[in-house]
């Protein structure tokens, strides 16, 4: 491919609904800030764009929660949540607002648009209407049973245990989460975006070609939504919060939040461009929505993956004038003390609450954070992998390196770049000197491979190589040893060593803003700038330093423990919760016992488990039930290893009709308890029970 012209980065509009937690910032926020920082220190014109998501039901359902209006509660966390992002450095270009009236201008024409054009489908359908409500339901204010793995709280559009995606008429026992009443179904019309049939359509055939460049997780979700074959989907909705549908016979509805948040980027650079005061002010906005010489590149969680690499792009493709996107570089999921992050249940690090234990210690939590990124698989941040990685790699390694070259320049040269008059003749000094640059030339090289194929977990470490070559080579050498019989030798190897300091203030910008910008001005040089960063010599002999302060400081044990003891109320507070707010299932009606004699459960025994391929949720078993062998596939891969349930006795559903899954036929279910930190447990039975035994 050729060099773009332009880059146009956007990060997930986050919804403005609560604070920023470390989840947030390690799915994306973080690492779009690396790599538009590693863009800028190259030269590269870059628009970095995000924004609030005001709309649709997650914030309708705080305001319910909190007793105050929609507009209420995005005004509230607008300002939280720009704040969080600009103390750690998240330095976008614009942070704009769906709520603004170039936004709602912006996703109406869109809209109108693509109507105009014939393309959506108008369909009426029948869908839940909440009668006490007096409201249609969005599909996220239903909860009932999945019909897949019996979940409780599946909500309408997505059972959360197994992942399957719903339609609110799949589930099961379905409630209104607004009055608790059972909804019924109502007609009511709404526009569709014909998925099918756009799918079909040489373009998109054309524009998936991209997918083999792209992360294989983004790959791998995408191409088994196109094998199932996408359906059309509404792209409005019968609700009251929302940018309203410009077309006539639409009163009381709104456009669909996947439909107007992503065009949140096209507004959210058109302000950018009417207010800016950068040099892009004279760019024109076509440069950078409509010319195929702009790389267009959306940081998101996995999460997103469908409505970035699939429905944001067929809106584009259909409206006719828009770039599509040049890559997607989704990240998996954070984990917090082995369970999943929740805003509602408090299991979090919030970013404002860090700051307060933890002040100006952004970086610090950056580097963290990218060492653990979710990028290709869903990791875990500990406290005491945080204090480890910063007490063993920032403090010992890098500050380290830094302290002790600043320390003995100013010892020996009064804090001045030593001039070489005789250059190095020793062999041994001289072998020291070729292993230090050797690594830290292709450690550089690393970085940067990784930097542009935005492997920035990799890319970090490569830097931390350039402090662990330097270290090596005063280690190696001993300096302060040395001055004593060879002092001219020693002025090579600490202008060398700082050659290597400048280099790491100059690499360790798209990472730890904070920490360059503080080590430049230790270097006496606020100016050096990437393109030095492959220069032998970036700071000239007789170069004067600057005053210098100790880079990072020791995590401390009470440090971390204050923070485990925070963990751990919170968990205790979870389980204390009296039953109704611990997010247990309402008792479901009761039923007679001819219902219950419907049920068939039998005790089986696992024979055999193994993960299905691409999906990360279900494992498919082999189940004797004594007078046959069953294929089970449930959805307890995160819960449990296929080694660990061969050979454990379950409770079966037995007579649950088959129904296929990824294309396997499921024949039966096996009961699990699940509580509310996410775990899952097997209904286990008595060792000697013989198999096939009903349940009763
Ligand atoms: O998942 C979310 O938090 C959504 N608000 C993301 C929207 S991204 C984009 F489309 F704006
Ligand atoms: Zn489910």
């Amino acid at each position: 491919m050729t060099e773009p012209k332009r880059y146009l980065v956007t990060a997930a509009l986050p919804y403005a609904n609560g604070p920023v937690h470390i989840g947030h910032l390690a799915g994306c926020y973080l690492p779009a800030d690396i790599y538009v920082r590693y863009l800028k220190a190259q030269g590269k014109e870059v628009i970095f764009i995000c924004g609030s998501d005001e709309h649709g039901v997650p914030i309708t359902i705080k305001a319910k929660k909190e007793g105050i209006t929609p507009q209420q509660v995005v005004d509230k966390y607008d300002g939280i949540m720009k704040n969080a992002f600009k103390d750690f450095g998240i330095d976008f270009s614009f942070y704009g607002r769906t709520s603004s009236k170039t936004h709602h201008d912006t996703a109406q024409e869109f809209f109108r648009n693509l109507y105009d054009k014939g393309i959506f489908k108008e369909e009426i359908t029948n869908q839940y209407y909440d009668v006490e409500a007096n409201q249609f339901l969005a599909d996220r204010y239903i909860t009932g049973t999945c019909p897949r793995c019996g979940n409780n709280n599946a909500y309408g559009d997505q059972c959360e245990k197994c992942g399957t995606t719903l339609s609110p008429t799949d589930l099961i026992n379905p409630k209104s989460a607004l009055s608790g009443a059972t909804p019924v179904l109502k007609e009511t019309k709404n526009w569709f975006l014909p998925m099918d049939t756009i799918q079909q359509s040489a373009q998109f055939q054309e524009y998936i070609k991209r997918f083999d460049a792209w992360k294989s997780n983004i790959k791998g979700q995408c191409s088994s939504w196109l094998t199932e074959g996408l359906q059309p989907r509404a792209m409005t909705r019968d609700l009251d919060w929302g940018v309203p549908v410009p077309v006539e016979g639409a009163d009381g509805k709104v456009l669909y939040v996947w439909f107007d948040a992503p065009i949140g980027y096209i507004s959210a650079t058109k302000e950018f461009l009417l207010t800016s005061h950068s040099a892009l002010r004279t760019s024109h906005f076509e440069d950078w929505w409509q010319n195929e010489d702009t790389a267009l590149i959306h940081f998101i969680g996995k999460d997103n993956i469908v409505f970035h690499a699939i429905i944001f792009p067929m809106m584009l493709m259909t409206h006719g004038k828009y770039i599509l996107p040049t890559n997607v570089p989704a990240n998996e999921f954070l984990n917090l003390e082995g369970d999943k992050i929740s805003t509602s249940r408090n299991w979090a690090v919030w970013l404002h609450e860090y700051l307060i234990d933890f002040p100006n210690r952004q970086d610090e939590l950056r580097y963290v954070l990218t060492s653990i990124a979710p990028e290709t698989k869903d990791s875990e941040f500990t406290w005491k992998d945080y204090q480890t990685r910063i007490n063993s790699e920032l403090v010992s390694i890098f500050g380290n390196f830094i302290n002790r070259v600043l320390v003995l320049s100013d010892k020996f040269y009064e804090g001045k770049i030593p001039v070489i008059n005789t250059p190095l003749t020793d062999e041994k000094l001289l072998t020291c000197r070729q292993v230090c640059f050797d690594g830290v030339a292709q450690s550089l090289h690393a970085m940067r491979e990784d930097l542009d194929a935005v492997k920035l977990r990799d890319a970090q470490a490569e830097f931390i190589n350039i402090a662990r070559a330097g270290n090596k080579y005063l280690a190696d050498t001993e300096p302060w040893k040395l001055i004593k019989s060879d002092a001219e030798s020693v002025k090579q190897i600490m202008f060398d060593a700082l050659q290597i300091c400048a280099k790491l203030a100059i690499a360790a910008t798209p990472f730890l803003p904070h920490t360059a910008n503080k080590l430049k001005a230790m270097l006496g040089d606020e100016n050096m700038n990437w393109n030095d960063l492959f220069n032998e010599i970036i700071l000239l002999e007789n170069h004067q330093l600057g005053k210098h302060e100790i880079l990072y400081k020791q995590v401390e044990d009470e440090e971390i423990q204050k923070q485990l003891n925070r963990l751990e109320e919170i968990k205790k507070a979870i389980e204390e919760q009296p039953l109704k707010t611990h997010n247990l299932a309402e008792l479901k009606p009761d039923i007679n016992y001819e219902d219950f004699e419907k049920l068939d459960l039998r005790v089986g025994k696992v024979l055999e488990a193994e993960k299905v391929p691409k999906a990360d949720k279900l494992l498919k078993l082999t189940v004797d039930l004594g007078f046959e062998k069953r294929t089970i596939l449930s959805g307890i891969a995160e819960y449990y290893k296929p080694e660990e349930l061969v050979g454990k006795l379950v409770t079966v559903v037995a007579n649950l009709a088959p129904r296929k899954i990824r294309g396997i036929e499921s024949q039966g279910m096996l009961l699990m308890a699940g509580n509310d930190f996410g775990k899952l447990y097997n209904v286990s039975t008595e060792k000697d029970i013989e198999l096939g035994s009903v349940v009763k």
